[in-house]
């Protein structure tokens, strides 16, 4: 709290609730881009707001990529009753450590709580989703995501996510043509907040965050600004966990 107020935090926690609309801003000292430490609080911060609103039997949902790995790494027993943790979608093409499924076991495991898997390729054709929807294991595993109490996800630059996917040429040239900016549960959002792409896969879609308790998002570093901003022009979430670097940067009009 003191350091809080030394280093005018809370100023800025205060300016990005209201810039963007939401509940509860957590900003912590640094720039992740330069400092994994910084990365591991964001983390923290993490952990230590989800004890805060966890109850028996919810379901968390949890997106992959490094900003969650280490909300894994930092997890610790929640000490409730019957929380399921799934992740948000199928993998993302991406490396293993860094894919939802990965970090959903470890975050579930630290968590002392149970969790339920997906495997479905991802993306996927049309054709495929159609019809793997229908499969009865797909489906139960959906109901649970699309129905989760609490989301925690990542937010990503869109042409960094978008190379990380091993996206086809063709389609990140899309992205950049339509001026893609932010990502975040495989859509890609230009600086309007406008959606200019979307990964077709079985889980979580941006529609189903309307009816969640708490959708936290957890972001941080200089690089991610304007990421962050593109995301929360139309964003669901109501939580934010950033640090310093990035939150500057977004309120530097302020
Ligand atoms: C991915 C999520 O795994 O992680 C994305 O699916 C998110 O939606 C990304 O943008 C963020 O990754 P990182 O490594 O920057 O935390």
């Amino acid at each position: 709290q003191y350091m809080k107020e030394i280093t005018g935090l809370e100023k800025i926690e205060q300016q990005l609730k209201e810039k963007f609309n939401l509940q509860k801003v957590i900003v912590v000292p640094g720039n992740s881009d330069e400092e994994r430490r910084v990365k591991q609080e964001l983390g923290k911060a993490c952990v230590s707001f989800l004890k805060k609103v966890v109850q028996d039997h919810m379901v968390i949902a949890v997106t992959g990529g490094s900003t969650m790995s280490l909300v894994a790494e930092t997890m610790t027993p929640l000490n409730k009753k019957d929380c399921l943790f799934v992740p948000s979608r199928g993998g993302l093409g991406e490396q293993v450590e860094n894919q939802a499924n990965t970090i959903c076991a470890e975050i579930a495991k630290k968590a002392n709580g149970e969790y339920r898997l997906l495997y479905v390729p991802d993306p996927i054709s049309e054709k495929a989703y159609q019809s793997i929807i229908e499969e009865p294991a797909v489906q139960e595993i959906s109901n649970y995501i699309q129905n989760a109490d609490i989301v925690l996800h990542g937010i990503g630059d869109a042409v960094t996510m978008a190379k990380r996917r091993k996206t086809p040429d063709e389609q990140i040239q899309k992205i950049k043509e339509s001026n893609g900016v932010g990502e975040a549960f495989g859509y890609y959002f230009d600086k309007q907040g406008q959606i200019v792409h979307k990964v077709r896969t079985v889980g979580l879609q941006m529609e189903d965050l309307k009816n969640m308790e708490h959708v936290i998002a957890v972001a941080g570093g200089a690089s991610k600004a304007d990421a962050m901003e593109s995301y929360f022009k139309n964003g669901q979430s109501n939580v934010l966990i950033t640090d310093e670097a990035a939150a500057r940067l977004l309120t530097a009009s302020y």
